[in-house]
């Protein structure tokens, strides 16, 4: 490297690296926030830290279509919701619905599927035009134009609690305008979704199976109106079923499938585990479109990036949550949060965590929610009306890192309030235990959440 490029590139690494240990050093003293949460946890030695930079590199910058003079960010689409994992999981944590009505989806994706019988692969029946993902995005030059254009529209629904005081609830519902590939024959089944916050998902990964099937109570013996239990579902790597444990129905069993899946289904990219492309028959241009293949891959994402994208999405790190001293703590236990929202768990010893115990204030089963959350699409064994409980750690910087973020599986509630007035179902007596809470109450319980 010729000595006046090197200078100028030696001297930014400098600068980028006391701006990390600044980052570092920030939050462990406490009180400044983080703004995102592209930082790696303490758990990755100096090895693991470069593959994290690697993947973090892959996860932030758009990817762009193919041919195009770098082959090692190539080949999307041409059918895709977006070109980074980023532009739906915003500085690593989660996406947001449109603020205003009739504006294009941002950050969240329609997942479809067919009236029949579900494919003992996909836990769901894929749609013979469409799969099992609206794609919003295309590339009409190359003969493969969007799936849909559609938007949002919302619904609001007004209440009070016992004490007098209103509120207002939100509803998405997402229209299609206009179906690119022929209208389908047959309603579809639609679930509508935004991404999640990523971080400590390898700590999740850690838990044995056996930690969480013995927190699963199908049956409700214990009497206390809360069952819940385990998705299982298909491991491309090892051709068999398993726990499920990421995504919005634990339809995932592993952080490389869910990496590899949100390249395949997110992006168009083709990968080690799913190595063909998922354009439907009907779709000829998607067909047709260049591949991003480089000259020594078959696929589209090398096993490298992909290690190292699932590495990257596994070791964000948790924020430490801030010190809180009010009652709040004690009303979340008060008022059963805890049975479904559990705060320590141990992960197993034989992992690489070695048996620490996290707080990630889930237990990762699935539960019946009511009809209000309902999305009547049964993924794996998960029905229309379950869903798995979402960890809370981390919860009080969402709208730090975008103000627009929503909570709940589609992102429709605006604030952490009207997150626990959509509960229903198995946590019905808990929201009416919140309800008929005073004003005061109801606002420590939510402070505490904030803290975290
Ligand atoms: C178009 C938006 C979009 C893009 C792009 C996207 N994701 Fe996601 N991601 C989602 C949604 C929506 C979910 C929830 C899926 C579900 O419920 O099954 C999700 C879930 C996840 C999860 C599971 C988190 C949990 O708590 O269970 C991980 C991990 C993840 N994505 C990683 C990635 C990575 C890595 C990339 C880039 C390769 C990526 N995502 C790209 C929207 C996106
Ligand atoms: C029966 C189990 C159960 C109980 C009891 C329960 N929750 Fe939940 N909670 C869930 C599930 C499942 C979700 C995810 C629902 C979805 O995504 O639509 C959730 C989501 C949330 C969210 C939104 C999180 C996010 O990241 O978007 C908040 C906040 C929350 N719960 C707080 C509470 C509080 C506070 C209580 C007690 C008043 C409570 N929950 C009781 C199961 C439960």
């Amino acid at each position: 490297m010729p000595r006046s490029i090197a200078l100028p590139v030696l001297a930014t690494l400098v600068l980028l690296c006391t701006a990390c240990d600044r980052e570092n050093d920030r939050e462990s003293s406490g009180p400044r926030l983080p703004s995102n949460l592209l930082q790696h946890d303490r758990a990755l030695s100096k090895q693991q830290q470069l593959t994290f930079y690697s993947g973090r590199s892959f996860a932030v910058n758009p990817w762009v279509l193919a041919p195009a003079s770098t082959t090692a960010r190539d080949g999307l689409g041409p059918l895709f919701n977006a070109r980074s994992c980023t532009a739906c999981h915003v500085n690593g944590g989660r996406g947001r619905l449109p603020a205003n009505q009739g504006e294009p989806l941002v950050s969240s994706v329609l997942r479809i599927s067919a009236q029949g019988e579900p494919s003992a692969q996909r836990g769901v029946a894929p749609h013979p035009d469409y799969g099992t993902q609206l794609q919003l995005q295309g590339t009409a030059a190359a003969g493969a134009p969007p799936e849909v254009s559609a938007h949002i529209r919302y619904r609001y629904h007004s209440g009070q609690y016992p004490d007098g005081r209103p509120y207002e609830l939100r509803e998405p519902i997402y229209r299609v305008d206009e179906w690119h590939y022929g209208e389908p024959s047959a309603p579809l089944k639609t679930s509508l979704r935004t991404a999640p916050p990523l971080i400590g998902l390898a700590s999740i990964e850690a838990i044995s199976d056996n930690t969480l099937l013995a927190y699963a109570d199908p049956n409700d013996s214990d009497g206390d109106g809360i069952s819940g239990r385990a998705n299982r579902v298909w491991s491309v790597a090892e051709k068999t079923e398993v726990i499920g444990r990421f995504g919005h129905k634990a339809g995932q069993p592993s952080l490389r499938q869910q990496t590899a899946d949100a390249f395949a289904e997110d992006m168009g990219l083709t990968n080690a585990l799913f190595p063909h492309s998922r354009c439907t028959q009907r779709q000829t241009g998607c067909h047709q479109a260049p591949s991003g293949n480089g000259t020594e891959q078959t696929v589209e994402v090398s096993d490298e990036i992909l290690d190292a994208v699932t590495l990257f999405a596994g070791h964000l790190r948790v924020p430490s949550p801030r010190p809180y001293l009010g009652s709040g703590r004690k009303l979340f236990e008060n008022l059963q949060c805890a049975a479904c929202h559990r705060h320590s768990i141990a992960t197993a010893t034989a992992s690489p965590l070695k048996g620490k115990t996290i707080d990630p204030y889930s237990d990762f089963l699935l539960h019946d929610m009511g009809d209000g959350l309902a999305d009547h699409r049964s993924e794996f064994l998960a029905n229309g009306r379950e869903w798995r409980t979402a960890p809370l750690w981390g919860i009080g910087l969402t709208k730090r890192l975008h103000p627009d973020a929503g909570y709940l599986h589609d992102g429709r509630a605006r604030s952490i309030e009207e997150a626990i007035l959509w509960h229903g179902g198995e946590a019905q007596q808990s929201r009416q235990r919140f309800m008929q809470r005073s004003a005061e109450d109801r606002q420590a319980l939510i402070d505490f959440l904030e803290s975290l």
